[in-house]
């Protein structure tokens, strides 16, 4: 690979013994991809921040590392509150070590954001590089924002965020960002009636059909907070780290692009209405949870607009980044006068708060798909209106 000064400085150990570590990740993967160079990245979004996942062999290794971020660097979602944890039953053992690896990371300089949205907050531009390591944050700016990143691991985000660089392969250059594969609705009249939820369950179906390959989609006119449902789910059931909806996605509307969609050969699948409805399953839970990935302001609002005069009754979270939280305190008030608890900082499946939590309604494809295997809980997929519905005892 070609290295510039700085790189092979980091490579030298000029920079320290951590980040000549960190460099040389980024280089075994830069030589695995065939990446002719390394590049600068804008910001660094690093998973692996609830000791849920990451457990005592990545709290050590976090331990191990020293120097700073030298890129403005997000933290995913953490395994709870940084405050007020003791209100929810986190048990104090895992509390303790959660609050570990926050030190860890923030020793480190990485901003503990805790959430998997963090491009609410932060200016994301088409065409910006980036190494980001959520997946759901990963398909939304890559495929809604235009921005470029690879699916990145934990250790390899966290490289990019004490060297500011990553190796230039795979999403990142123009021409291995076109659609390999091609999606049809048989019924695309009834997808006008489509909430996020269904978009999630469109997600499920594709994105296990896709595995890693680019999906494209024809006929759907979904706003920003369905595509963010539907790439959530598609990374989770498969492993797509973008995708391109026809003229609603900022990259179809390129001429590179569009000569591409006409021109290349790819699988054309069609998906039935039915399949996706069979995903919505009866209206009885032990709990709701919502908010995975983490709320926008619209759908804030919306909930606030359904729970107001509402009062819930069974365990009601909703998740949600600190930074939406502390903007929105008026909308915050309508829905905890329900009874509902607005969690940040965590999620439903990188908290214990779900682990074995019976039967949970979600109108996330994401959530449905992974609370079975993280939090051994059974998921039951229903609209927002039908999980207030069911929550409220309705
Ligand atoms: Fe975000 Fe957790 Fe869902 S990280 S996408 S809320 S699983």
């Amino acid at each position: 690979m070609e290295l510039d000064k700085y790189d092979q400085a980091l490579l030298n150990g000029e920079y320290g013994e951590t980040k000549q570590k960190m460099m040389e990740i980024l280089l075994a993967l830069g030589k695995i991809y065939e990446a002719e160079k390394f590049i600068e990245v804008k910001s660094v979004q690093v998973s692996g921040a609830s000791f849920k996942t990451i457990g005592d062999a990545g709290l050590s290794w976090l331990n191990t590392l020293s120097g700073k971020a030298v890129v403005p660097s997000f933290l995913n979602p953490i395994g709870m509150p940084r405050e007020e944890w003791q209100n929810l039953g986190i048990p104090d053992d895992f509390a303790k070590k959660q609050l570990e690896v926050n030190a860890a990371y923030a020793r480190l300089g990485i901003r503990l954001t805790c959430t998997c949205t963090p491009y609410y907050f932060n200016i994301i531009e088409r065409g910006d590089h980036l190494a980001w390591s959520e997946s759901s944050a990963v398909s939304y700016v890559n495929s809604v924002l235009g921005a470029r990143t690879n699916r990145e691991g934990g250790p390899s985000a966290l490289a990019a965020a004490l060297t500011g660089k990553t190796p230039y392969y795979g999403l990142h250059i123009v021409k291995n960002r076109v659609p390999q594969i091609e999606f049809h609705i048989d019924d695309p009249a009834a997808t006008k009636s489509w909430t996020n939820a269904h978009y999630g369950a469109l997600g499920i179906i594709a994105g296990a059909i896709s595995g890693n390959r680019i999906p494209f989609f024809t006929e759907l006119r979904p706003n920003r907070d369905m595509l963010k449902s539907l790439g959530a789910a598609m990374a989770a059931s498969g492993a797509v780290a973008l995708y391109h909806v026809n003229e609603i996605t900022p990259e179809t509307r390129f001429p590179f692009f569009k000569k591409h969609i006409e021109e290349d050969d790819r699988e054309v699948v069609e998906i039935e209405v039915a399949e996706i409805d069979e995903l919505f399953g009866s209206l009885e839970a032990d709990v709701v949870a919502l908010g995975c990935p983490h709320l926008s302001t619209d759908e804030l609002e919306e909930l606030a607009f359904l729970l107001e005069n509402r009062r819930v009754v069974m365990p009601f979270y909703i998740f949600a980044a600190e930074e939406l939280r502390a903007k929105h305190p008026d909308l915050c008030n309508k829905i905890l006068n329900s009874g509902a608890k607005i969690v940040p900082d965590t999620c439903m499946v990188v908290s214990p708060l779900m682990d074995k939590a019976g039967v949970v309604m979600t109108n996330s494809g994401k959530a449905f798909t992974y609370l079975p295997g993280m939090c051994n809980a059974t998921p039951l997929l229903g609209t927002l209106e039908e999980c207030v519905r069911v929550g409220c005892g309705e």
